[in-house]
């Protein structure tokens, strides 16, 4: 089978220059080099390795206006978050056709963009659109206010991937996870994004879709995320005894999602599958309130977006999950679809009340997280309460 032939928009990009296709590039030919954050390093990362393909480089103004006002780029493809490189306004002179360096906060060199459109977008139209809200306070509309005024667009050349500071184990391309799959024998794989250490709700729909394909690919996000989050490596560490002591080692490839959390919730599940798709997986898990945050969307928002769509667009089979829960008279996980004892029965804890059983060094029920996640968990929060006092 020809792996390419699954890849979104038709084929899966490459744009390292170590690629057979690019010619060597060498930084200081370029007069311009613009200095880019953390987060446009992940985004350079995630076209790099073809995670965003069939992205090439940022948006310009044309597909920009298309992905946001009708989540496609103007050839019609399906896109439904505006990936996009944010300049200040020095760079407004800028001649089209120019070719600029992106520099890492560290001083290295890591693409080139061939600048091809410069516009200036209006941010309250981009985050009533993308987010559904022009509220500041959630926190992919404050990022997307906080960055400059003027987006740069064009394709881009990647010198070098940045190099992950943590796990860098766990870091594969596209190309290499369908490889890796293939080499597997599974012919479908299910696809999990994740935030948020796995506890019991996630393993349970995470092996009921298991019980239906061959393999499941755990792809935590490891790019920036909301300061109250569990840390990537506390996550990391926190799946692989998950992995270690409750799941069959030859159904499960773990591996990192380099990218930025946006909290679009659904805009942002329309991006995480076809990312998924992109890793070669078949089937994407879709639960409660995904990529949510706060009260901004409804429990099922992010599996109601993909109405809009017809299937082949998309491109991969979704596997949608009720609010799913550990029910002390089921004595089992289970959903509404699968339970018919009352709420009082199902155990159920929200996002601050574990943070706040585990800052306090209390393990949760084994029936809400796995004793030995519990315990990573907690050690890792006491680790970052120590570094923040
Ligand atoms: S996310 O922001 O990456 O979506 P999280 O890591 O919490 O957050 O969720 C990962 C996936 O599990 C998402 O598809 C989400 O909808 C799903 N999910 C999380 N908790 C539950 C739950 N209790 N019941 C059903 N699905 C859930």
């Amino acid at each position: 089978m020809d792996y390419n032939t699954l890849a979104h928009g038709g084929r899966l990009v490459n744009r390292l220059s170590s690629a057979p296709a690019t010619h060597s590039l060498q930084p200081d030919q370029f007069a311009t080099a613009i200095t880019v954050d953390t987060w446009t390093l992940s985004d350079i990362d995630c076209i790099a390795i073809g995670a965003f393909s069939p992205l090439t480089g940022f948006l310009g103004e044309r597909d920009y206006t298309s992905v946001v006002e009708r989540m496609r780029l103007a050839d019609g493809t399906v896109w439904p978050i505006p990936i996009t490189l944010a300049v200040d306004e020095r760079y407004e002179s800028l001649e089209l056709g120019a070719k600029v360096v992106l520099r890492g906060e560290d001083g290295i060199d890591y693409a080139v963009l061939t600048v091809e459109s410069i516009y200036r977008p209006d941010k309250k139209i981009e985050a009533l659109h993308v987010y559904r809200t022009t509220d500041a306070e959630h926190p992919g509309v404050h990022k997307l206010y906080d960055r400059p005024p003027l987006y740069l667009g064009g394709p881009i050349d990647v010198l070098q991937r940045p190099k992950p500071a943590l796990f860098a184990d766990y870091y594969y391309t596209p190309q290499q996870t369908r490889e890796i799959f293939k080499a597997k024998g599974w012919k479908t794989v299910v696809g999990f994004q994740t935030r948020n250490p796995v506890h019991r709700a996630h393993e349970y729909i995470q092996k009921v879709a298991l019980e239906t394909v061959d393999g499941l690919f755990l792809n935590p996000l490891v790019g920036e995320t909301k300061s109250d989050d569990v840390p990537a490596a506390v996550r990391m560490e926190s799946y692989t005894v998950l992995l270690e002591h409750y799941y069959p080692t030859e159904r499960v490839f773990l591996a990192a999602f380099p990218a930025a959390m946006r909290y679009a919730g659904p805009r942002e599940a329309v991006l995480h599958a076809i990312v998924r798709k992109n890793y070669g997986c078949t089937h994407f898990i879709v639960g409660r309130d995904h990529a949510g945050v706060g009260s901004y969307y409804g429990t099922y928002d992010a599996q109601h977006i993909f109405a809009e769509f017809a299937p082949e667009e998309i491109g991969i089979a979704l596997l949608f999950f009720e609010h799913s829960f550990y029910c002390t008279k089921c004595l089992a996980m289970a959903t509404t679809k699968t339970c018919p004892h009352d709420v009082k029965a199902h155990l159920t804890l929200s996002g601050t009340k574990v943070r706040e059983l585990l800052r306090s060094g209390h393990v949760p029920p084994p029936e809400f997280t796995r004793p030995e996640v519990a315990q990573i968990l907690i050690k890792g929060m006491r680790e970052k309460t120590a570094v923040e006092s």
